[in-house]
């Protein structure tokens, strides 16, 4: 346990994020990284990047909300404390892709509209089975839920769409990679404080792993959205801007189809999923494929 409490302590979250990666950045990127033209100019590449943008802010908005309705559900005061770390940085994730939003050219009275024209509705009903959970106060579900299968999936697809960025949008690139750091430090945390809690409540595995089972099934109906829809690997080809070659799980994200990418990304996730849920005694349930 000592080891716990100084791997997620306050003390460990400052010294390596808001004074170690996130130093001297503003929104999490550099004070002189802006968006680049491409994406403001071309109005099929501008609002690809607002319906994707808005998908961040709608689960980042669950993430905020399940971490903090955990801590008054947690058993011990080190997961209040590290939940507490994470509510902060479960803000912050909402706060820059907001402003990305605005960076984009949304306006800030039309904010609620555009998420709610954009949210994906599958993406809701995913956060909807995980706040259930948190409402009901059900700590052991609600970490698995959050750390485990939304922060998962939030991984995964930050860092794809870190390797699609890093050479055509280097700002946003930047936001993600500090979105990285933090999400592998929560997936971390539910890895090691749930393990155990799991043995001593056996009895929970079947309503968990029904919850895992719906989650991925409303996150690959999230994704198979998401990717057919997407017109800015198109739209690229079409300007002859040539797109990012930045490998990703090896593959080269530049010269796949969208309908290639969606299955990369669920293969991924899925395969993560299983590790993980391994790890922690509990075995992943298959879902059906939308
Ligand atoms: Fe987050
Ligand atoms: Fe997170």
């Amino acid at each position: 346990m000592s080891d716990f409490l100084n791997a997620y302590s306050i003390q460990r979250w400052l010294e390596s994020c808001p004074q170690g990666y996130l130093e001297n950045t503003v929104f999490g990127h550099g004070a002189d990284e802006n968006e680049p033209g491409l994406f403001l100019d071309n109005e099929i590449l501008r609002e690809d990047a607002v319906r994707s943008t808005v998908q961040l802010v709608v689960g980042e908005r669950c993430a905020l909300a399940a971490s903090s309705g955990l801590i008054n559900a947690a058993p011990d005061e080190a997961s209040k404390r590290f939940l507490a770390t994470q509510t902060i940085d479960e803000a912050r994730h909402v706060e820059v892709f907001t402003q990305r939003l605005y960076d984009l050219g949304v306006k800030k009275s039309d904010l609620e509209s555009t998420i709610g024209k954009y949210a994906n509705p599958n993406l809701v009903k995913f956060a909807e089975v995980l706040l259930e959970k948190v409402d009901k106060k059900d700590f052991i579900s609600g970490v698995v839920g959050q750390n485990i299968v939304l922060e998962g999936m939030a991984f995964s697809v930050f860092e794809m769409m870190h390797a699609m960025n890093q050479e055509m949008n280097p700002k946003f690139a930047h936001v993600l990679s500090g979105t990285i750091a933090d999400e592998r430090r929560h997936v971390g945390f539910g890895e090691n404080r749930i393990g155990s809690l799991i043995q001593e409540h056996p009895e929970k595995r079947p309503e968990i792993e029904k919850m895992q089972k719906d989650m991925s099934y409303h996150m690959l109906a999230t994704f198979a959205d998401a990717f057919r829809g997407n017109q800015t690997a198109a739209e690229l080809d079409r300007i002859g801007q040539e797109r990012s070659h930045t490998k990703y799980q090896g593959a080269d994200l530049g010269a796949m189809a969208p309908e290639e990418m969606e299955t990369l990304l669920a293969d991924t996730v899925l395969k993560e999923f299983k590790v993980r849920l391994g790890r922690i005694g509990l075995e992943y349930q298959s879902p059906a494929r939308p």
